[in-house]
């Protein structure tokens, strides 16, 4: 069972889950050679080690703590690069348009991140005279999408502030060299980890210190097959010293009860619970011995993601324009440009001929469609993409117009336009909308490959392939 810590009442516990002094400076020295070591070369930690322009520093590294808000710094770096040779300054920033950073941002996801940092760099130019605020409290609360942990980061990293920072990595980190068996995402739990955080952070490297935790926890203390044998903090961890501890057992108890394994530094870590009151230890009967270290962090059942199914229309002219339709200026995917889409009820597979005459009706209801235009929609394939907390299936329809003339969209809208191929690749669309277009250019491939077969049988294989969208796709992402 997951302790989980009423968030009300501060919980009980014990000494296990805290640093000694003498633990809190061993770590710090063990993880900043570590860093010095192994870290990896990062555009914005270049800017941040090297920019003597302290607005320049804070401005690099805020635009980096945005993108990698829920993306991996792997993908990051093309992205941040890209930005900062667009936009070097705030104030350039704070001048392009939101359509202009939304394309920039363009299949990063989470795009609200973007008109967040859009927002902000309005406010610093036309509120703060050009100026980023030099603590903590304030980056939090000038900056619109900077939270706790993001204004941490820029404080540290960039303002070498004292202070601790906390995300998904640090918290695993935290909860195996502490031995936190309580749920990691209560709130008490949490709180704990950031006392734990500010009392770590190494007072005279804080930025390095914190990015070191985050490191750590992305290349050695992985949520799964983490690499204990190269970790710097194993003889400071619990979750280390308590599977040393079984994997003694089990080589020898003679060995144990008669020599203390050099491993064992961390001499005070009990094979249990440190107080049998204490509500963070991890109780021996909810130790899985298969899991070693893994069995920390522990988290509550999650809750799943909601399943969501739309109709999504391409509707597309002799001239190869498509119809686009720009989303609301608030919400999932906010001013996104996207294929006409229909919600749909989810579970409707076995009812294709009732959700058929739901789109057909919608297309002629809201977007102005003839019968007979709306009557040629046809069902092309599926296309699953997954966001944070939601599963989305889209169902994809075509609709194949000679022109466009009479065809409008609904108010929600903010607008439409027709583009081709190549005007829709290079505006803000999400990944999602890629995936459809690619679904409906392989059909059309398919259809012509029927064709061209019926009327002369087989090509000849050395016949040049016509290039498909999915080479675009493996173009422009070579090129970020
Ligand atoms: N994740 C968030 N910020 C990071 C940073 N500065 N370095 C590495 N990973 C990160």
């Amino acid at each position: 069972m997951v302790r989980s810590a009423k968030s009300s009442a501060s919980p009980i516990v014990g000494p296990l889950h805290h640093f000694t002094a003498n633990e809190l400076t061993r770590v710090q020295e063990r993880l900043l050679a570590w860093y010095d070591g192994n870290k990896r070369v990062l555009p914005w930690r270049t800017i941040a080690a090297t920019e003597p322009d302290r607005n320049k520093r804070v401005y690099a590294v805020w635009v980096s703590e945005i993108m990698l808000q829920q993306t991996q710094v792997s993908t990051v770096v093309s992205y941040f690069e890209q930005w900062m040779a667009k936009w070097p300054t705030v104030g350039d920033l704070a001048q392009a348009t939101l359509e202009e950073v939304n394309q920039v941002w363009a299949g990063l996801g989470y795009y609200s991140r973007a008109r967040r940092l859009h927002e902000g760099a309005k406010k610093i130019v036309e509120e703060l005279n050009g100026e980023f605020p030099d603590e903590r409290d304030s980056l939090v609360a000038q900056l619109p999408g900077v939270g706790r942990y993001s204004g941490s980061a820029i404080a540290s990293i960039a303002l070498g502030k004292r202070v601790g920072v906390v995300d998904g990595n640090v918290s695993r980190v935290l909860a195996r060299i502490r031995g936190v068996g309580a749920d990691i995402s209560a709130q008490s739990t949490s709180e704990h980890f950031w006392d734990l955080a500010n009392q770590l952070v190494d007072p005279d490297r804080p930025g390095d210190f914190n990015q070191a935790m985050m490191e750590l926890g992305a290349t050695v203390c992985t949520p799964k097959t983490p690499s204990c044998e190269s970790c710097p903090l194993r003889n400071n961890c619990v979750a280390w010293n308590r599977s040393a501890e079984q994997r003694q057992t089990s080589i020898s108890s003679h060995f144990k009860s008669n020599k203390k394994s050099d491993e064992r530094e961390a001499s005070n870590i009990p094979d249990i619970e440190c107080l049998p009151t204490c509500e963070f230890c991890l109780r021996k009967e909810d130790w899985d011995e298969s899991q070693g270290v893994m069995n920390y962090p522990r988290k509550a059942q999650k809750t799943q993601s909601r399943e969501e199914m739309s109709a999504v229309v391409i509707m597309k002219c002799e001239n190869g324009k498509m119809l686009l339709v720009q989303r609301p200026k608030t919400g999932l995917l906010a001013n996104l440009w996207e294929f006409p889409s229909i919600a749909l009820g989810t579970g409707k597979e076995d009812k294709q001929e009732q959700e058929m005459r739901d789109v057909r009706r919608e297309l002629e209801g809201k977007y102005c469609l003839t019968p007979t235009q709306a009557a040629s929609a046809r069902h092309i394939s599926d296309v699953v993409h997954i966001f944070s907390h939601i599963r989305q299936t889209y169902r994809v329809y075509k609709v194949s117009l000679d022109v466009g003339e009479g065809i409008t969209w609904p108010e929600h809208y903010q607008g439409g336009h027709w583009m081709d191929k190549t005007e829709f690749l290079a505006s803000a669309t999400s990944t999602a909308m890629k995936k459809v277009l690619k679904a409906v250019d392989d059909s059309e491939q398919k259809v012509k490959g029927k064709k061209n077969k019926g009327a002369f049988g087989d090509q000849p294989a050395d016949t040049k392939k016509q290039k498909t969208i999915s080479h675009f796709f493996t173009k422009i992402n070579k090129s970020r």
